[in-house]
């Protein structure tokens, strides 16, 4: 809509230089370089024509972007997918699934593999090599499983998303692949599943108690879809190589912001670390957010982690260890807030480590504002957050744009929130990533006021940094392997 600000450009995220992005496709960690392929159109700022793009990084905060590395054809698009990476004679070998849409409106999973490290891609000619010929069976995921006699195997996940279920297949070499069970429906109708993962983790670090979290993308569907959009849920449960059990029917909600969806894990990440990125957008309103000429952002990388939490096995995200960094070398202020709530100002690309003790301070709320008529409250009262994007900016967006997101964020001891805002990327860590609440925030161009208050007098210690946007900072390995670029090179 004209009357809607156009929003800047994140630094420590990735954003394509131009054009559409959604889904996150193909993490990978190899030759020690962390590559991001993702849903993307070459040819403009909506969705289409999808294909996967590609970019890659040596530290998770500056990405390097490079031509397209498969592209869509005449009646079949380029879908969401993996890859991993297997030792090869001469390095490694990357194997790539995907979704074939086929015009026809049939979707099947493809394969294709690459031997230069990512940057080009053969085709399988036996492609599509896993079809059920159905018209909604889509996002393959390819994870390891090393059996009992230590014999690994690949298992891929993909969703028959509108039957709601998780179907699983086995293989020993990445390309014949037989069905081992289905999982699913389970939680609320009116919704697809999308974009599966299975990520094993010990609970409270224990490796003898290894849990499987099965993580899934929900999108409403229908004349009457709910209308807060799209967003990511998991269950915990066992995995045995063929079938996943769980004794939990609930599916519990991964971020509970406006704008985390389609977030899967990479594979071969250093020490089997579950590392996950999300698409920052809603499919509910995604076209429509004014950024320019991108559209569309990752999140931040996040760690992943199962923790016991009121008793029940919690996924806990924690932020970056880049961003981590940047609070360390920072001073740590403590601040007593009696009647006068306390201005911070940030650059608006920015983190804030703020905590506190609810027992003394009573209620405490932080508002961002800067020069766009639109602000995000977060409001944390008797154990729940509360984050409400408000304000003329923000209800152009959009008429479902303005929101409230909810979360409890335990109390019983000191509240710690990290806010980490990078343009209109507002992700919230609360109790070092217990709970996360990840939205758009259309907060205008120039420097950003955070104001802090509390209910009664009471100290709150917070360390705030601007992030330096050092723009030159390229995956050096990277550039000199392959051809011109159909878009610039460019450190974020
Ligand atoms: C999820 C999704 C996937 C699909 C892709 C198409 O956001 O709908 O299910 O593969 O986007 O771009």
């Amino acid at each position: 809509m004209s009357d809607v600000p156009v929003v800047p450009r994140p630094t420590f995220h990735f954003t394509p230089q131009r054009n559409w992005m959604n889904d996150p496709n193909g993490l990978v960690h190899d030759r020690g370089r962390w590559h991001l392929f993702y849903q993307f159109n070459p040819e403009g700022s909506e969705w289409g024509n999808t294909s996967w793009g590609h970019a890659t990084s040596s530290d998770l905060q500056h990405w390097t972007e490079h031509p397209v590395a498969l592209r869509f054809r005449d009646g079949e698009q380029i879908f969401s997918g993996s890859i991993v990476s297997t030792p090869a004679e001469d390095g490694t070998e990357l194997t790539a699934y995907y979704t074939s849409a086929y015009a026809d409106g049939r979707q099947a999973q493809s394969r294709a593999t690459s031997n230069d490290g990512g940057f080009t891609w053969e085709l399988d000619v036996d492609n599509p090599v896993l079809d059920r010929g159905t018209s909604a069976f889509r996002d393959p995921k390819v994870i390891r499983y090393t059996d009992e006699a230590g014999r690994l195997r690949w298992i891929l996940l993909a969703v028959e998303a509108e039957d709601r279920q998780v179907h699983f297949y086995t293989s020993d070499d990445l390309r014949s692949w037989e069905h081992a069970s289905a999982f699913g429906p389970l939680g609320p109708t009116g919704v697809v599943w999308e974009c599966p993962d299975l990520v094993p983790l010990p609970l409270d670090g224990d490796p003898d108690d290894m849990r499987w979290v099965l993580i899934l993308s929900t999108n409403p569907v229908g004349d009457d879809a709910d209308r807060d959009g799209s967003s990511m849920s998991y269950v915990v449960g066992r995995f045995d190589g063929t079938r996943f059990t769980t004794d939990s029917a609930e599916l519990v909600r991964l971020d509970s912001g406006r704008d985390f969806y389609a977030g899967v894990t990479f594979d071969n990440a250093p020490q089997g670390a579950a590392i996950m990125v999300g698409w920052m957008s809603n499919w509910r309103y995604a076209e429509a957010f004014p950024s320019t000429p991108w559209k569309g952002a990752m999140s931040l990388p996040r760690q992943l982690a199962l923790h016991t939490v009121r008793g029940r096995p919690r996924l806990v995200q924690r932020p970056p260890a880049f961003l981590l960094e940047q609070l360390t070398h920072a001073a740590r202020a403590t601040v007593v807030i009696a009647e006068q709530p306390v201005e911070l100002s940030l650059s608006g690309h920015s983190v804030l480590d703020l905590r506190w003790d609810p027992a003394t301070t009573g209620n405490l709320s932080v508002r961002l504002h800067g020069d766009a008529d639109a602000c995000v409250e977060l409001e944390h009262s008797g154990g729940t957050l509360r984050v409400t994007r408000r304000g003329s900016a923000a209800e152009a967006v959009h008429v479902d744009f303005p929101s409230t997101s909810v979360t409890e964020v335990a109390t019983g001891g000191p509240v710690q929130l990290l806010l980490s805002l990078d343009g209109p990327l507002l992700e919230i860590f609360a109790n070092h990533g217990e709970a996360t609440v990840s939205n758009l925030v259309p907060l205008g161009r120039g420097p950003i006021v955070a104001t802090v208050c509390t209910e009664r007098r009471g100290a709150v210690a917070y360390t705030a940094v601007d992030v330096a946007s050092d723009e030159s900072i390229p995956d050096p390995a990277a550039t000199p392997l392959h051809a011109p670029q159909d878009h610039p090179a460019t450190a974020l």
